[in-house]
């Protein structure tokens, strides 16, 4: 995989000018931020060596290399979910090729399903800690100590101090910002009624189909963490109602420039 992840790298780091500050990878319906950067270069992701290709609607499947507030950024429009059939290590090959790039830092942002009593359908929040509930580990097997320790230290994943930083910056604009956990699991059903109670009595604020494996191995790779998710549905007992993935996009889209504001004021003060 180590080839892979240079053969890949080598290709894109031929066409970027700059250092990256901080790398992106935006969620379902979640693609506008990208109307935020100036933009420099766009690459399909057909054309990198090795990289997957999105399948997704609402996904387009391309990074975007340009300037956001005042940092150079690259930012992946379009994931690659467990879902879809990618094998683990191809969800989260795209934060390898990141790494490899010399990015230090990465911002992720998703649509999740909220089981929080008092969340509202369109709440921000901001993930404070996750519950890796996929039925496989973007770590398993054999180690390749040129990526990263074999037993990663998870005690302190979502970087805190960025945390305080978009809390602040929420305040400063009026936004109305959460913070909680986030269940990961692999989809493509959304929850029964069942589960959604399952998710709350073990400690889960939040539940969606992405996010963790790319959390862990942006850590397994050193990289700092911050993550938002946009409520898109309610799982909590009484409100749950029948959900369409149209639906989904349509919220999280309707949410998205608070967390575009949020997340480009981060970036400058990071
Ligand atoms: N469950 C899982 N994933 C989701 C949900 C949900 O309710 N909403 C958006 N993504």
């Amino acid at each position: 995989m180590f080839e892979q992840i240079l053969q890949a790298s080598s290709y894109l780091q031929s066409r970027f000018k700059d250092p990256i500050h901080a790398g992106i990878i935006l969620g379902s319906g979640l693609g506008n931020l990208a109307s935020e950067i100036q933009i420099e270069i766009t690459i399909p992701y057909s054309e990198i060596p090795n990289f997957p290709i999105s399948t997704v609607a609402g996904h387009k499947g391309q990074l975007i290399y340009g300037t956001l507030g005042s940092k150079k950024v690259l930012a992946m429009q379009g994931r690659f979910h467990y879902y879809e059939g990618y094998t683990m290590q191809q969800v989260t090959f795209p934060v390898r090729v990141m790494k490899a790039l010399g990015i230090k830092n990465l911002i992720i942002s998703n649509a999740a399903g909220g089981m929080h009593q008092d969340f509202e359908i369109g709440e921000l929040m901001v993930i404070r800690d996750h519950i890796n509930l996929f039925p496989e580990n973007p770590l398993h097997g054999k180690n390749d100590v040129k990526l990263g320790v074999r037993f990663p230290d998870m005690s302190a994943t979502y970087h805190q101090p960025w945390i305080d930083k978009a809390f602040e910056i929420a305040k400063k604009n009026g936004i109305q910002l959460s913070k909680g956990v986030y269940a990961g699991v692999s989809g493509p059903t959304l929850e029964t009624p069942a589960e959604y109670k399952m998710l709350k009595i073990i400690g889960a604020d939040a539940v969606g189909m992405s996010t963790v494996p790319e959390v862990i191995v942006a850590i397994h790779s050193g990289l700092k963490v911050f993550a938002i998710s946009i409520i898109t549905d309610l799982g909590v007992e009484g409100k749950i109602v029948k959900v369409t993935h149209e639906d989904v996009v349509r919220v999280a889209a309707a949410q998205e420039p608070k967390m575009t504001l949020i997340i480009k004021e981060l970036i400058d003060v990071i």
